[in-house]
């Protein structure tokens, strides 16, 4: 299993782009570099296996487009959608699909894409309906995990980085559907999202 890199770690010199950002957690370049390490990994974990990449809407739709592509082995691409969080920037604990995917899952070997695990709720939802599909395996990868705010115990087989408990955005994560453009993960201004 890969570990997580900590961004305390590391140090962007970077300024965001927007004043809603306080600060670049991760840079694009830090991202693709992981994004790619990701994908060596699961191509080498499921060589033979033809998987189904499941990329949850919208928030893990930047994430999937490039971790496809750094994918070397044949697999296919769905998507799934379920209830977000709206406006608000905590979890409801409220999950329920909007779109189910294209095609059946029974017998696949399943990997869900993920923008970040918060609470995780939401993937503990998605894991029990995968697995009532009578899929061959299911496991995760997130590109962000924010542990400390864990609600429910729930495995994240791949992981890109581990967060603090601070709202992120851009890279296709939002607050309020805006932002996921930022080709960087950026920490939200208190202010903006009326928390902390
Ligand atoms: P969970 O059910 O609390 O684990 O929430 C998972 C979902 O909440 C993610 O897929 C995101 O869409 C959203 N989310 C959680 N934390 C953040 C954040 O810091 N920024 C943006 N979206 C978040």
């Amino acid at each position: 299993m890969l570990h997580p890199f900590r961004p305390e770690q590391l140090s962007p010199e970077l300024k965001p782009s927007t004043s809603d950002v306080q600060s670049v957690l991760l840079s694009a370049e830090q991202i693709q570099k992981r994004v790619a390490e990701l994908g060596a990994q699961i191509s080498q974990d499921y060589e033979g296996k033809d998987p189904v990449l499941v990329g949850v809407l919208v928030g893990a739709s930047v994430f999937t487009a490039d971790l496809l592509r750094c994918i070397t082995v044949p697999c296919s691409l769905d998507y799934v959608a379920i209830s977000s969080y709206g406006k608000k920037s905590r979890s409801s604990g409220v999950v329920r699909i909007v779109k189910d995917l294209d095609e059946s899952v029974e017998s696949r070997h399943v990997l869900i894409i993920e923008d970040i695990v918060d609470t995780g709720l939401t993937l503990n939802y998605l894991l029990d309906i995968m697995r009532n599909r009578n899929v061959a395996s299911v496991r995760v990868c997130a590109l962000l995990d924010k542990p400390s705010r864990r609600m429910t115990s729930v495995n994240v087989d791949y992981i890109g980085y581990e967060v603090p408990d601070e709202f992120v955005v851009g890279y296709g994560l939002d607050f309020a559907q805006r932002y996921r453009n930022l080709p960087y993960v950026g920490i939200l201004r208190p202010e903006v999202y009326g928390g902390k």
